[in-house]
């Protein structure tokens, strides 16, 4: 990978625009050209960042996804901002839609229209054998040309063995968490869950 220089990191972020920070810096910052640069900070020891930089896992991730079908950003480039301290970014293209927190925000009724092709799509996620810890409503965009796409996807993995219904409700489980820590009390989540059992139950008939 190659180093950018502080001065095009510095660039970058006076043209850019700050999309997310947190108490080490910018995280998400979506360049003049519409570009986004995402920064992944790193809690891990710096050897373990230099021997596996994130933002080359989160550019497999994309590709992973598109192999499979999902919709995910194109990732143009990963590179190190510092690769002394294994400090990784990397470089997409936005996809064009909205994160379902936001459809929940603006229009609840929508999010409640699309809900039973949200259970098919977590479904076939997990038919797929891809477990994405981080599957929440800020993560999961609903795109304009009307199917969902998945953002922020460095925890994502594919197991090499079929996901249980234990995997399940963990990834729900997660989603619930994130619903009470963003105070989100208007999302329909039993419903969610009650399709996608029907629609997991429904491809493990098909397949006996
Ligand atoms: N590919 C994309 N297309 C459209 N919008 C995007 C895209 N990537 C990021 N965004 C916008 O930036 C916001 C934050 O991005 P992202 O979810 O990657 O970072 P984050 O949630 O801050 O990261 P983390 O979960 O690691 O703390 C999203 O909620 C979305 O509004
Ligand atoms: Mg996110």
């Amino acid at each position: 990978m190659r180093i950018v220089t502080a001065q095009q990191l510095e660039s970058w972020l006076a043209t850019g625009r700050i999309v997310e920070r947190d108490a080490r810096g910018p995280k998400v910052v979506q360049l003049s050209d519409g570009r986004f640069l995402k920064i992944f900070h790193t809690r891990r020891a710096a050897m373990l960042a230099r021997l596996f930089p994130p933002a080359l896992r989160f550019a497999r991730n994309a590709e992973l996804l598109k192999q499979q079908g999902i919709a995910a950003p194109h990732v143009s480039e990963a590179f190190w901002l510092d690769d002394q301290k294994g400090l990784s970014a990397c470089l997409y293209e936005p996809l064009e839609g909205c994160s379902l927190e936001q459809i929940l925000k603006q229009d609840p009724e929508q999010l409640e229209r699309i809900l039973p092709e949200l259970a098919r799509f977590i479904a076939q996620l997990h038919a797929k054998r891809i477990y994405f810890r981080s599957l929440h409503l800020g993560n999961i965009l609903w795109l304009s040309k009307g199917e969902f796409g998945l953002i922020d996807f460095l925890d994502l993995r594919r197991k090499r063995l079929p996901l249980s219904g234990w995997h399940a409700q963990r990834n729900f489980r997660h989603l619930e968490g994130y619903l009470q820590r963003r105070k989100i009390n208007n999302f329909p989540l039993s419903t969610l869950k009650g399709l996608y059992w029907a629609y997991a139950n429904n491809c493990k008939t098909k397949k006996n």
